[in-house]
């Protein structure tokens, strides 16, 4: 267990762990399970709130009044940060890319919701936007804490070494062994957090990250840094090896945010096969890959496989119309 003085608990856990019978069923590959991380609550819940626990806890410590992070138009990290900030009584401030689209929906009618001030970028850069912001907080007398992109730093991988160690535990009650465990990977905290976790306990399942968005060489190559700061940060002594962050790339598609055919089918099979709704932006493309992966035969009939659901379904109202066209 992953103790800092100043964690706060927001999230539902652990989150459950289970075999996805059906799609198992339906692809014929090896047995599927799911570790459920869109349900860690707050708002909607996702991978964001486990470590917003550990983020918004040191928040409090130094007596923030004001939670500034950035963020996609349909940022899930922004809609649980303004969430947990509500949560904790603090100020919400989200930089979010670009201009405001006509339609507030989706996350975006979330932020509004839960209280938070938006703020655009334009042409700027997200971050010294957010550093522009925490000066006018100190300059009208309040604290600013500044979470970078995703919640990707030491602080919020810590929350993902210690899921590593719920999800191992869980898959050793339920006596099964994965062979890989995939989830869709981008600013790489998560990753970063499983991966050093994975190391601290030998644990010796391939951990598959799944680009939604960048070249496998540039993701991989931040995921190997954060969690070695990672294991710095939490003071345990253990090499991350080069070869522990596999990056797959294959299946970004046709881009960040951008929702094709193989995007489609997934969030279909799953919510009509499971009851289970992935999202459009990232959790989808990892699963498109998945599904990928078991048709070309990558595992035995006689492999277990984790898919971990990172959260993400407010996002799916934003692409309703796509959704629905045939
Ligand atoms: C639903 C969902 N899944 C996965 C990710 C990727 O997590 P990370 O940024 O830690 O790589 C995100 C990040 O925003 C997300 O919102």
């Amino acid at each position: 267990m992953v103790t800092t003085l100043s964690r706060i608990s927001l999230a539902h856990l652990p989150t459950p762990l289970q075999p996805l019978e059906r799609l198992s069923q339906e692809l014929g590959g090896p047995q599927l399970w799911i570790k459920r991380d869109d349900l860690t609550g707050l708002a909607f819940g996702g991978n964001k709130t486990r470590k917003l626990e550990f983020l918004l806890g040191e928040a409090l410590y130094q007596q923030a009044h004001t939670v500034i992070t950035a963020g996609s138009v349909q940022s899930n990290h922004a809609r649980q940060t303004a969430a947990a900030a509500a949560r904790c009584g603090l100020r919400c401030i989200l930089v979010l890319s670009a201009m405001s689209p006509g339609e507030i929906e989706g996350n975006l009618f979330l932020d509004h919701l839960l209280g938070a001030q938006i703020r655009w970028t334009g042409h700027r850069n997200g971050n010294a936007l957010m550093q522009q912001i925490a000066n006018e907080e100190r300059v009208a007398g309040r604290t600013p804490y500044v979470i970078p992109y995703g919640g990707s730093n030491a602080l919020g991988a810590a929350a993902y070494f210690e899921a590593m160690h719920e999800m191992v535990r869980q898959s050793r009650q339920a006596q099964v062994e994965f062979d890989s465990v995939l989830f869709a990977s981008s600013s790489g905290g998560t990753q970063s957090g499983m991966v050093a976790g994975a190391a601290a306990m030998h644990y010796h399942g391939r951990i598959m990250g799944m680009s939604v968005d960048e070249p496998a060489d540039v993701l991989a190559q931040r995921v190997r840094r954060l969690a070695r700061l990672t294991v710095e940060y939490l003071n345990v002594r253990v090499e991350v090896p080069n070869e522990a962050v596999t990056v797959i790339d294959d299946y970004v598609g046709e881009g960040y945010a951008i929702m094709g055919e193989p995007e489609r089918e997934a969030i279909h099979l799953l919510a009509r096969l499971e009851g289970i709704l992935l999202d459009p932006v990232y959790t989808a493309k990892a699963m498109a890959g998945l599904i990928d992966l078991v048709r070309n035969k990558t595992w035995r009939r006689d492999q277990a496989v984790l898919f971990w659901h990172t959260g993400g379904a407010p996002a799916l109202f934003a692409y309703r119309d796509r959704l629905l066209s045939r």
